[in-house]
């Protein structure tokens, strides 16, 4: 289950810790929330209305704007979740990682199309990812960067507008499929 994976990202498991973990760390109930509110937005018109009272909830306790129709993948972490927005058509991989004051979505109002995170990307604070651009397995994004072109697996991107460099020191990858999100 999506939760169970999110919570091992917090180096915690079970339902005793993810009370706890509920509490301590407020990027996981962040995800929670998003991972029923997601759940259940398609599914009726009650539990439409429900699903936005949660993401309203989120949207005013936490400041972080993530569209029920995203699709992110098990294993999300948001180590201070403050001001993380996150469009309707983003898809997210496995094991993301993303910081505060985060932006993932189009890069103008009438130009269509989102960006995709691939597995195990971090994504640092402040950072902008606009339009319908990859970031590759792996890749890291700076802080403050503003990214509107793919960025490949492995690399760094860094800056206004971000320029690609090689990584200091690469991800040790696990085996999670590259960006599927079958089981979102
Ligand atoms: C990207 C990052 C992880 C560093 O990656 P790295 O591969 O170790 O890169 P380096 O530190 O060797 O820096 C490489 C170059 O990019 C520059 N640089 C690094 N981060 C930068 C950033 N966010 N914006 C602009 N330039 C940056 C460095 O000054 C250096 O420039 P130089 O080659 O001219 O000297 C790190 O800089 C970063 O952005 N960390 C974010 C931390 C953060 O958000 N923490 C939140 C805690 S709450």
């Amino acid at each position: 289950m999506s939760w169970k994976a999110d919570l091992a990202r917090y180096g915690r498991k079970g339902i005793k810790q993810a009370l706890g973990a509920w509490i301590i760390y407020p990027g996981f109930a962040v995800c929670c929330y998003y991972r029923l509110y997601h759940r259940i937005h398609r599914r009726g018109y009650f539990q439409y209305w429900f699903s936005m009272l949660l993401w309203r909830h989120v949207v005013n306790a936490f400041g972080c704007y993530i569209s029920p129709l995203a699709k992110i993948g098990e294993g999300l972490q948001l180590p201070h979740a403050i001001a993380v927005v996150i469009g309707e058509g983003v898809i997210v991989g496995r094991n993301v990682t993303i910081y505060q004051n985060v932006t993932l979505g189009k890069s103008h109002h009438t130009v269509p199309g989102y960006p995709i995170i691939e597995d195990e990307v971090s994504i640092y604070a402040g950072a902008t990812i606009l339009g319908p651009v990859t970031i590759g397995r792996g890749a890291t994004i700076a802080a403050h960067a503003v990214v509107n072109k793919d960025v490949p697996p492995q690399t760094t991107a860094i800056g206004v507008p971000a320029r690609i460099v090689a990584k200091a020191f690469p991800t040790p990858l696990s085996d999670s499929n590259v960006t599927s999100n079958a089981n979102v």
